[in-house]
């Protein structure tokens, strides 16, 4: 990308250059995510697959293309989106990043969102969902936005939703992804109003972990 913020260049070189978890042995290349910083919407998956890591670029297979289509079925496009993963180094053979590794990637994870400043950050599947809001069940929370007061600083919005992976050869989930999609025009309208928050801000295990259903 061109024009890209110099905090997140940084960042991304930092990643470029980072040894902090085995998957680094094995990576191609490092894929930090990408978009627009600021931007209302960000979404988080779970790691880098093998077109991804070729690529750098995220979802950039057949997932990414349910993405974009599901975007596009909202009016949205992926440019005016920031996508990114909770690790950014493929695990080997598409096998789940394992919690030590999601540990280790995550204060890039959290700059990130530190940096985007998303009003709405929507979890794809499990793995992204259990870092931000752990103790739901994707099956029984998937759709359903959860705001996140922040002491003195204001509110953010997070709704999981299944990962368009899971989706690919199952009509059930890919309605059940049109629908929370359809979600989303909605709760920016609503939060529309909320106080954005303060360019620097404490870190996420600070926050006060107050998760209230947003009602539409
Ligand atoms: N699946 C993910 O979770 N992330 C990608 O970037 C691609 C596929
Ligand atoms: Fe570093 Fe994250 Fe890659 Fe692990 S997955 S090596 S923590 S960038």
């Amino acid at each position: 990308m061109s024009d890209i913020h110099p905090k997140l260049q940084a960042l991304n070189g930092e990643v470029a250059d980072c040894t902090k978890c085995p998957l680094h042995s094995t990576r191609t290349n490092t894929v930090p995510g990408e978009g627009p910083v600021p931007a209302d919407i960000m979404f988080i998956g779970e790691g880098p697959g093998k077109n991804e890591d070729l690529q750098v670029r995220p979802f950039v297979g057949a997932a990414g293309k349910l993405l974009e289509e599901l975007l596009q079925g909202i009016g949205k496009s992926r440019e005016e989106v920031f996508i990114a993963n909770v690790v950014k180094c493929r695990p080997p053979g598409n096998r789940d990043p394992q919690s030590e590794e999601v540990q280790s990637c995550w204060s890039y994870l959290e700059r990130q969102v530190a940096l985007v400043d998303p009003k709405l950050v929507i979890l794809l599947g499990r793995h992204a969902m259990d870092r931000f809001l752990p103790g739901q069940k994707i099956s029984k929370d998937k759709g359903q936005p959860k705001r996140r007061e922040i002491t003195g600083l204001g509110v953010r919005v997070y709704m999981p939703i299944y990962h368009p992976a899971a989706a690919l050869y199952n009509p059930n989930l890919k309605e059940s992804l049109a629908e929370d999609f359809a979600k989303i025009d909605p709760i920016l309208e609503k939060i529309h109003d909320l106080p954005r928050f303060e360019s620097s801000r404490p870190q996420l295990e600070e926050d006060e972990q107050v998760n209230q259903t947003l009602a539409l």
